[in-house]
C-alpha cells in the first residue's frame, strides 16, 4: 500500500524530490509572512540552520529591510527577500519547505475561529502558488485557525491536482512546547526532557495533552491534572490577554515552528541516528475527524508513519469524544470554504 501511495504522489513531484532517498544538497526554505511578529524571529532561527542554503522571505511589504538585516549574519543560508503581489511565487519557486506565519493574529476577546475570513484568503494564495511553483514542497501552516485552514489548503491543492497528504502540516508544536514547559514546572525537571503527546487540533478543548503517557510520569491529583490541561489549552489566550491588544504568541511560536521545521529538515535529510517524531495536524484516518494531530514519524517524503492514537485513559477518551464533533465541524467548514474558493 505504501509503495503504491508513493508512486501515485511521485508522478506529481518535481525532479529534485522524486528519489525515495534523502536529499543531500542544501535546502530552500520560504517563509511567507516573514515581516510579522512570528515571521521575523522564525526567519532568524531558521537562518541558524546549516542545512538551509536559501532562506527566501516573503511578505506584502517591508521584506527588504528584514532581509538585509538577516543577511549580515554569518551563517550558510543566503537570504532572498521578496514582496508585493508577484513576489510570492518568486519566493516560493522550487522551495523544499514553505512555512506560513502569515495572516491576522487574535486580539483580546477574539476566538481563533474569528480569523477565518481574512486568513482563508492568505492560505488560498499560498496553496495556489505552491501548486504552480513548488508542488513537491512540504507546506507548514502556522496561520490560525489551524483546524480550518489546513482543510482549506488541502481542498485547494486537491482541486489543483497537487495534494500530497504526507506533505501538508498544521503546526501545533507550540501546544507540545507549552505542555513540556508547564509539566516540567510542576515536576521541577528539564522541559527539554519531558515527552508528552498533544493530539487533536489547535483551539480550546481540541488541544488534548495526553498526560497519562507523560514521561517522566505526571502523578498529580484529579484537580491538579484538570488545571494543568486547562493551562495548556488556554495558554494562547493567556498571551493574547497579557499583550493587551498587541497580538498573540510570537516568540514562543517562532521557537516552536523552528523546532518543527528543523525536524522536517532532519527527516528530509534522512536522519539515521534517531527517528524524527513530531506532533502536527494532518490528514488522518486515526479518528473519524479527517484532520487530526498525532505523533508522526518524519522522513524524506514528509510523513513516513502516523503513529496513531497514544494509549488513552478513561478521562482522555471522554475528552476525545467531546472534541471530535467540534473538530469535524471545523473541518467541514474548511472543506466548504476551499471548494467555494476554487
Ligand atoms: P502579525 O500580524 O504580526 O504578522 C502577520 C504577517 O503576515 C504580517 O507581516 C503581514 O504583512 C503578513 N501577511 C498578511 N497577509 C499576507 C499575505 N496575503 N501574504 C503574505 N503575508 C501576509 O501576526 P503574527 O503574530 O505573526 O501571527 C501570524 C499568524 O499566526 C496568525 O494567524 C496567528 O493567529 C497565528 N498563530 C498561530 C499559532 C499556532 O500555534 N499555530 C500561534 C500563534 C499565532
Amino acid at each position: 500500500i505504501i509503495a503504491s501511495r508513493l508512486l501515485t504522489h511521485v508522478g506529481k513531484l518535481p525532479p529534485m524530490v522524486q528519489q525515495l532517498g534523502c536529499i543531500n544538497r542544501g535546502l530552500k526554505v520560504s517563509v511567507v509572512g516573514s515581516v510579522g511578529g512570528i515571521g521575523q524571529p522564525l526567519s532568524l532561527l531558521l537562518k541558524l540552520n546549516p542545512d538551509i542554503e536559501k532562506l527566501s522571505l516573503y511578505d506584502i511589504k517591508n521584506t527588504t529591510g528584514v532581509g538585509v538585516d538577516l543577511s549580515h549574519i554569518n551563517t550558510r543560508a543566503s537570504v532572498c527577500p521578496f514582496e508585493g503581489k508577484d513576489g510570492l511565487k518568486k519566493a516560493m519557486d522550487k522551495a523544499d519547505i514553505v512555512v506560513v506565519p502569515a495572516g491576522l493574529p487574535r486580539k483580546p476577546g477574539m476566538k481563533r475561529e474569528d480569523l477565518v475570513d481574512v486568513n482563508a484568503t492568505v492560505a488560498c494564495e499560498v496553496a495556489v502558488a505552491a501548486s504552480e511553483v513548488c508542488p513537491g514542497a512540504m507546506l507548514a501552516f502556522i496561520t490560525n485557525p489551524i483546524n480550518v485552514i489546513v482543510p482549506i489548503v488541502a481542498t485547494i491543492l486537491k482541486a489543483k491536482g497537487t495534494y500530497d497528504p504526507n506533505r501538508l502540516f498544521g503546526v501545533t508544536s507550540l501546544d507540545v512546547v507549552r505542555a513540556q514547559t508547564f509539566v516540567a514546572d510542576i515536576l521541577n525537571s528539564n522541559p527539554q526532557k519531558v515527552n508528552i503527546p498533544v493530539i487533536g487540533g489547535h483551539t480550546g478543548r481540541t488541544i488534548l495533552p495526553i498526560l497519562s503517557q507523560c514521561d517522566p510520569p505526571f502523578n498529580g491529583t484529579v484537580k491538579e491534572r484538570e488545571e494543568l490541561i486547562k493551562h495548556i489549552q488556554n495558554a494562547g489566550t493567556e498571551v493574547v490577554n497579557a499583550k493587551d491588544g498587541l497580538g498573540s504568541a510570537t516568540l514562543s511560536m517562532a521557537f516552536a515552528a523552528s523546532h518543527f521545521i528543523n525536524a522536517l529538515i532532519r527527516g528530509i535529510k534522512g536522519s539515521k541516528d534517531q527517528c524524527v517524531v513530531e506532533c502536527a495536524y494532518v490528514e488522518s484516518d486515526v479518528t473519524e475527524a479527517q484532520f487530526f494531530a498525532t505523533p508522526l514519524v518524519l522522513g524524506p517524503q514528509g510523513i513516513e508513519q502516523n503513529t496513531g492514537l497514544p494509549e488513552l485513559d478513561d478521562e482522555e477518551r471522554k475528552a476525545l469524544d467531546f472534541m471530535l464533533p467540534i473538530l469535524k465541524e471545523s473541518i467541514e467548514k474548511g472543506i466548504k470554504i476551499g471548494e467555494d474558493m476554487m
